[in-house]
């Protein structure tokens, strides 16, 4: 196998904790008195739900949902398929999705549409990332941690051909994206 691309620091974890922790306030405030339904699109978001629940000052129910988009050829396909499904209900339920970065916003974009048929209560949207320059369906989000540039980011659980997802801190890859 090749040597994987040399990485250039973005944000450091204390940076990234910052706006984990700023966005932890917001959703603790926003669902005082609720019991949301977190849903984290695996595998990227893992390291960031892990983070961000156990910031909160509200109690919280969490399930993970695995989608296709980029595999390891770093393509988004149009097609997006649901490879790992929902186990919780979410008919009547406030549902918070957790993403760890909106790109083109299809992954995403998708799976708002597949949760809105199921009529929960409330559908809202909360990524660490965002990288709008490639967007090519509107997402809306209503909790955000950074707008970055448009370049191919690793660490703190997001990867390049499955690695560099254990990193604390957050890279930039040259020639991934
Ligand atoms: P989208 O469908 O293009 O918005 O892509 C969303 C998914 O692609 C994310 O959940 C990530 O798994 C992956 N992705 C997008 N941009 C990057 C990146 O810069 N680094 C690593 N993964 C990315």
């Amino acid at each position: 196998m090749s040597a994987p691309p040399k990485p250039e620091i973005l944000l450091t974890k204390e940076e990234i904790e910052k706006q984990v922790a700023r966005l932890a306030q917001e959703i603790s405030r926003d669902y005082q008195g609720k019991y949301p339904l977190l849903l984290g699109i695996l595998k990227g978001s893992f390291v960031f739900m892990a983070d961000i629940i156990r910031l909160l000052e509200i109690p919280v129910e969490i399930d993970f949902v695995r989608l296709s988009s980029y595999g390891s050829s770093r393509v988004t396909s149009a097609k997006i398929k649901v490879v790992q499904g929902l186990h919780t209900p979410v008919k009547g339920r406030d549902v918070l999705v957790i993403e760890d970065i909106v790109d083109t916003g299809l992954t995403v974009g998708y799976f708002l549409d597949y949760l809105r048929k199921k009529r929960a209560s409330s559908l809202k949207l909360c990524t660490l990332f965002n990288k709008p320059s490639r967007r090519i369906i509107p997402v809306p989000i209503d909790y955000l941690g950074l707008t970055i540039p448009n370049r191919f980011v690793v660490g703190y659980g997001l990867d390049y051909n499955e690695r560099f997802r254990n990193l604390p801190d957050l890279y930039f890859v040259d020639g991934c994206s």
